[in-house]
């Protein structure tokens, strides 16, 4: 493991994280440091800050921070070590050997599976392709073509066709994957009834529609009947949960709208239900359709959009929207940063018939049109409640209905959009905005956003924090002589590195905070690289971070003397505790 962290440093010392994000993004600098605009939630004025001297990065908008390996990692969501190698490379130093000290054993493994699982996804869609214009493939081109889409739009969303349920297994044994690994990438499956060795292409005699992430490669396939009979055997079979693929984690072309983002900045993305839908989308100019393949969405799929763009419009079948699950959905997106509108298809088309119908400049109008989500919901809430009948009881009853939807619509809202709708629930409802403004206050808020993470601490807490902020910054004044107890595994970790730093004679890094503690929460890292170590507060920061080793020294001492007592308690004749006890009670006064 030292090996490890050595080579870390070694690789980070070869990459300027200023230069590398610098790859990516564009810097604008700004005193010291350098800014962008944050790659990873939608924003236009930038917040997101790389500091050159730290070798860090963080986004003052969305709260994210890392060094230099956690930006690749994330931004071309890599695992670790995939990150680092990509790094090693960039600065041509070699990778060492697979080592197990250097390596966990288990996460190689894994990983060497994946990358098996992923050629064979790959080697399967190109079958497939190949099938789509061979001999075979007649019924699947004369369907593609009755539904309108063109040569170039079958190459770039790579359809193809299974004619069979026996080539693919054939195939694939003949590139030499074990059915083992076929079956758990789930591009083959196991017959059911005989359980023995029986193999078959599930998606036998199916239109093929790839489905890639976000890296542009494939994990999974979903296939689409072509024949009538499809209330039999239905109309789309997809590749079940497999270690690369999930239909919740995943959307369906987000590798086409990171490309889009890739080319020029990407101001909204189009969520839609459906395979078709994208594809129609994309061959009639919106290339930034992505599909959520007819579940509810999710935080993860929440996390891939607001990478991408600060604004999603959704546009999904008929009245479906405005299920309950789905307006759940929404709410996660908006959770997520997202401003989100929700589009209305008329005549309870999907996009796909749409376009067809009535052309790309009758469905721009669409997004024009769309409804922000606080109005969608009020709409909803109009339709459920509605108030212009006759019966004053069935009126009132209704009014009342609504206004409690609305009270928890408000609730989400941030101030200034609250003061906006409460205007307009005012005018909806009758009732005056004060009285609306007290109900808001009046029931528990549990809408609100959890208390800054500051608060919730204690001040042992807080001040182990700051202790290891100011050993971290490599500040003069702070020594210490032992680990303050820990109770998360964050501090301990970070204790261990700073002692051994100490011991070791070494000046501690900030950017190792994220080596050392790789899976620590943001308002975690924010606790220690947000504090201010500027000159002019020298003084100060010296003088509290007195205070605060004194709070972690006695905190310690009061543990011992806890444990001490118990003892005594057990053993009431023992001198040496009694010692012990009052040496410690001395200490603490
Ligand atoms: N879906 C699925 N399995 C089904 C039905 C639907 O996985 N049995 C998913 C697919 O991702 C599909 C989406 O839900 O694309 C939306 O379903 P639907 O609107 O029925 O399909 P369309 O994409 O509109 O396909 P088509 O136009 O060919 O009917
Ligand atoms: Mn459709």
């Amino acid at each position: 493991m030292a090996d490890l962290t050595d080579f870390i440093q070694q690789v980070k010392r070869a990459n300027d994280i200023v230069d590398v994000i610098g790859s990516y993004l564009e810097l604008r600098r700004s005193g010291t440091n350098f800014m962008a605009r944050c790659p990873f939630h939608g924003e236009k004025t930038a917040s997101f800050n790389v500091n050159r001297n730290m070798q860090i990065y963080k986004c003052f908008g969305c709260g994210v921070s890392g060094d230099v390996i956690k930006f690749v990692q994330e931004y071309e969501s890599l695992t670790f070590m995939e990150a680092l190698e990509k790094l090693a490379k960039r600065a041509n130093i070699k990778m060492p050997e697979l080592s197990s000290d250097m390596r966990d054993g288990e996460r190689a493994a894994r990983k060497k599976k994946q990358d098996v699982y992923l050629e064979i996804c790959r080697d399967t869609a190109i079958f497939y392709y190949k099938q789509y214009y061979g001999p075979r493939g007649q019924a699947a081109r004369d369907y593609v073509q009755s539904r309108g889409f063109s040569a170039d739009t079958v190459k770039k969303f790579g359809i193809g066709y299974s004619p069979d349920s026996r080539s693919l297994v054939s195939y694939l044994r003949s590139k030499g994957y074990s059915d083992e690994d076929c079956l758990a990438c789930g591009v083959i499956q196991r017959k059911s009834t005989d359980g023995n060795s029986d193999k078959f292409d599930a998606l036998s005699r199916r239109l093929i529609i790839p489905i890639f992430n976000m890296q542009g490669k494939v994990i999974a396939f979903g296939g689409r009947g072509m024949t009538e009979d499809i209330t039999r055997y239905g109309k789309y079979k997809n590749t079940s949960e497999t270690p690369l693929f999930s239909k919740k984690d995943n959307l369906f072309a987000i590798n086409i709208a990171k490309e889009q983002k890739q080319q020029s900045a990407l101001p909204n993305i189009v969520v839609v239900e459906g395979y078709m839908d994208v594809i129609a989308m994309y061959q009639a100019g919106f290339k930034r359709a992505v599909a959520s393949m007819g579940t509810s969405l999710t935080d993860n799929q929440a996390k891939w959009l607001s990478r991408l763009t600060s604004t999603v419009y959704i546009c999904y079948d008929g009245d479906s929207a405005g299920q309950k699950a789905t307006v759940r959905g929404l709410d996660i997106l908006d959770k997520a940063g997202l401003e989100v509108k929700v589009m209305s298809v008329p005549e309870r088309l999907d996009p796909d018939e749409y376009i067809k119908k009535y052309g790309s400049d009758a469905f721009e109008r669409l997004i024009d049109a769309a409804l922000p989500l606080a109005d969608y919901k009020l709409k909803l809430l109009e339709n459920a409640f509605p108030t212009d009948t006759a019966d004053t009881a069935k009126r009132n009853d209704n009014l009342a209905k609504f206004v409690k939807g609305a009270l928890i619509m408000l609730k989400q809202l941030d101030d200034v959009r609250q003061s906006q709708y409460i205007t307009a629930v005012s005018l909806k409802t009758g009732f005056s905005q004060e009285y609306i403004r007290r109900k808001l206050t009046e029931e528990p808020n549990d809408a609100a956003a959890a208390p800054e993470m500051s608060e919730q601490l204690s001040p042992e807490t807080r001040a182990k924090y700051f202790v290891a902020a100011s050993l971290l910054a490599g500040e003069d004044y702070a020594v210490i002589n032992e680990k303050p107890l820990c109770d998360t595994l964050f501090l301990s970790d970070l204790y261990d590195y700073l002692i051994d730093c100490g011991n070791q004679g070494v000046k501690p890094s900030a950017d190792m905070l994220y080596t050392v503690c790789p899976n620590a929460t943001e308002s975690e890292y924010s606790a220690i690289i947000d504090v201010d170590f500027g000159k002019s507060r020298y003084r100060q920061n010296a003088q509290y971070f007195a205070e605060c080793y004194e709070l972690i020294v006695k905190e310690k001492l009061r543990r011992k003397r806890d444990e001490l007592l118990a003892k005594i308690k057990r053993n009431p004749d023992d001198l040496q505790l009694l010692n012990e006890l009052s040496s410690i009670s001395t200490k603490l006064n």
